[in-house]
């Protein structure tokens, strides 16, 4: 298998360029922050407070998360309910920070992604891809953007959704998102040592794709050339 996996904070354009990417090579691609996401709202649909562990960890054992592709979309099903619908609020993004940073949800979840992973060519996105879900992947991407960009894409993305929202709210919340990420103690969010680093604060979506692209030939040509 020659699987991708590409890591970077929120709003940093990973499911966009890697949706494209996947769609050009012919690739699967696996969103692993929609199954994080999946299993916040559960956790909020049944009043469990993210920061309470042993609640958590106890309600982990009635959850059940897997994913289908429909159309050759993405569709992740939480106990038999498709919830693609009910995943990208605000709410269930600063709860998925919150909750993902134990271990029973993240034991969860990592069996399930490696599965998805060894039998086919995977693009996976997430924060833990290239650093423990499959440290043996043949192409890493570290993928980010200034916070001021990220923010600014999402300002844009809500309002032309009808959705009212503040700029400098939204700069707190990403800036609170990436401090939760990256100093959790279990897989927290880093550029893995063999990762290619991509900012894409001054690229356009396609200038990103294309560099995902030459990233992976790259490496494919050099894992033909060793045989
Ligand atoms: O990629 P996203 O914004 O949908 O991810 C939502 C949250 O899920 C993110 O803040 C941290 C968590 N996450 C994680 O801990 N590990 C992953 N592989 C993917 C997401």
């Amino acid at each position: 298998m020659h699987n991708i996996a590409i890591d970077g904070p929120a709003g940093a354009g990973k499911s966009t360029i890697a949706k494209i990417a996947a769609k050009k090579l012919g690739f699967i691609y696996v969103d692993t922050g929609a199954m994080y996401r999946a299993m916040a709202l559960y956790f909020i649909r049944n009043n469990i407070s993210g920061g309470d562990e042993e609640a958590v960890t106890k309600a982990c054992s009635e959850i059940d998360v897997s994913i289908e592709y429909q159309n050759r979309k993405q569709v992740v099903i939480l106990n038999g309910e498709n919830v693609n619908a009910f995943i990208r609020t605000e709410q269930v993004s600063m709860m998925t920070s919150t909750i993902s940073k134990y271990a029973a949800v993240r034991n969860k979840l990592l069996d399930i992604q490696r599965s998805l992973a060894k039998t086919k060519d995977v693009i996976m996105d997430g924060r833990d891809i290239g650093t423990c879900v499959l440290p043996d992947a043949k192409t890493k991407i570290y993928l980010t953007a200034s916070i001021a960009e990220r923010a600014r894409r999402r300002y844009k993305e809500q309002t032309e959704r009808g959705i009212d929202c503040d700029i400098k709210q939204i700069e707190q919340d990403i800036a609170l998102r990436d401090k939760q990420d990256m100093n959790r103690e279990i897989a927290p969010l880093r550029q893995a040592e063999d990762a290619v680093l991509i900012d894409s604060s001054d690229l356009t979506i396609n200038e990103a794709v294309d560099a995902v692209i030459n990233i992976y030939k790259k490496g494919a040509t050099a894992a033909n050339e060793r045989g």
